[in-house]
């Protein structure tokens, strides 16, 4: 089988494919047919080298978590009905760039009927997290949401379940094919990033005392600037790093307005907590209260151009490998 492999740590062009031999599903497991695999930004910060200690791996390796696909076989103890069936799964962090991957019966998601394997694989990272997101900062009707950094695919799942709890979300990005997207996906208001204003401008959309919620997809100076329109008493969420670094909230100044800070590590689930808010996700989907959007997809052995196109900012929403 085919798989996208990271040689070395560096730009897109250190990953390349190549074959190696078809796993087998051991006691426990099953074999998936991969049809599509999530590509996170994450995952293109870890090939570059810049991983850090949080992401202990050493290249060569086959990067690719959430894979979505029909099961090829199954391992002693599985029952043989699982053949064929629609399913979505984690890999644990490595081995999904490739045409087949052998993964614990345990972990598999059935794949509900009006969902696609495409929407599947995109919702399996997204999905959980906004979902964890939603539920820790406590976002209900009548919220003023913020989300800063709409345009990823995190950002866009946030946006369509703060509405679909009756917040009203303002939504920020850039660039103006993407704010008009937002837009069209139910953001009560969208405002652009590279205005000079852009948080006042937040503010006066917020109405009132500003956001009872910030989710900041994003960081640095952008997440930090977003803090300027907090209400008082309000839920702010610092888990994005695409600009670089997360964004670093002044204890003293949020204990000042009783804002209460979360960060990447609230949204680090336990195995049960990802498993629920995963069937969660896809019941969701089901009902259409979500719905992701994929932006892009690539071929396996284009494996590089996509981690490219993330990097140069040229991607819109969840960004697919179809092996
Ligand atoms: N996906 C998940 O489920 C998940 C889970 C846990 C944590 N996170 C974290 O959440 C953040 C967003 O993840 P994602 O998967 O939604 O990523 P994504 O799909 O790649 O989206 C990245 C977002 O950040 C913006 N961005 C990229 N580079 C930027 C820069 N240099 N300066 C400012 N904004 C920039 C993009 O906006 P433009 O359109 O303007 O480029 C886009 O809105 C990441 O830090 C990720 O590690 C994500």
């Amino acid at each position: 089988m085919q798989v996208a492999m990271v040689t070395q740590f560096g730009g897109p062009e250190v990953l390349v494919t190549s074959e190696e031999p078809d796993p087998v599903a051991g006691p426990g497991e099953v074999v998936i047919d991969v049809v599509a695999v999530d590509v996170l930004w994450v995952e293109t910060m870890i090939r570059s080298g810049r991983g850090g200690p949080y992401f202990d791996v050493t290249p060569p390796y086959v990067p690719g978590n959430a894979v979505a696909g029909r099961v090829r076989s199954v391992g002693d103890g599985v029952d043989p009905g699982l053949i064929g069936r629609e399913v979505v799964t984690r890999t644990g962090q490595r081995g999904g760039y490739a045409e087949q991957v052998a993964v614990s019966a345990d972990g598999l998601s059935a794949v509900p009927n009006g969902v696609s394997l495409h929407d599947a694989a995109a919702l399996m990272h997204a999905g959980p997290t906004a979902l964890a997101l939603l539920e820790g900062t406590r976002i209900g009707s009548g919220d003023a949401v913020l989300v800063v950094g709409t345009s990823g695919e995190l950002g866009i799942v946030c946006v369509q379940l703060a509405r679909a709890r009756g917040a009203r979300v303002v939504a920020i990005a850039r660039d103006k094919q993407k704010l008009a997207r937002i837009r069209e996906l139910g953001a009560d208001a969208v405002v652009d990033s590279e205005q000079p204003d852009w948080v006042g401008q937040a503010r006066a959309a917020l109405g009132g005392e500003g956001a009872d919620v910030i989710l900041d997809n994003v960081g640095g100076a952008i997440g930090e600037a977003a803090f300027a329109a907090i209400a008082p008493g309000g839920r702010f969420s610092a888990h994005g790093t695409p600009s670089g670094r997360f964004a670093t909230i002044d204890p003293t100044e949020a204990a000042r307005r009783g804002v209460t800070v979360r960060g990447i590590r609230h949204v680090q689930l336990s195995p049960d907590e990802l498993q629920r808010l995963t069937e969660q996700a896809l019941t969701d989907a089901a009902a259409g209260r979500i719905a992701p959007v994929v932006g892009q997809t690539f071929p396996l052995v284009r494996a590089a151009d996509a981690h490219a196109a993330i990097e140069g900012r040229a991607v819109f929403g969840s960004t697919l490998l179809l092996p």
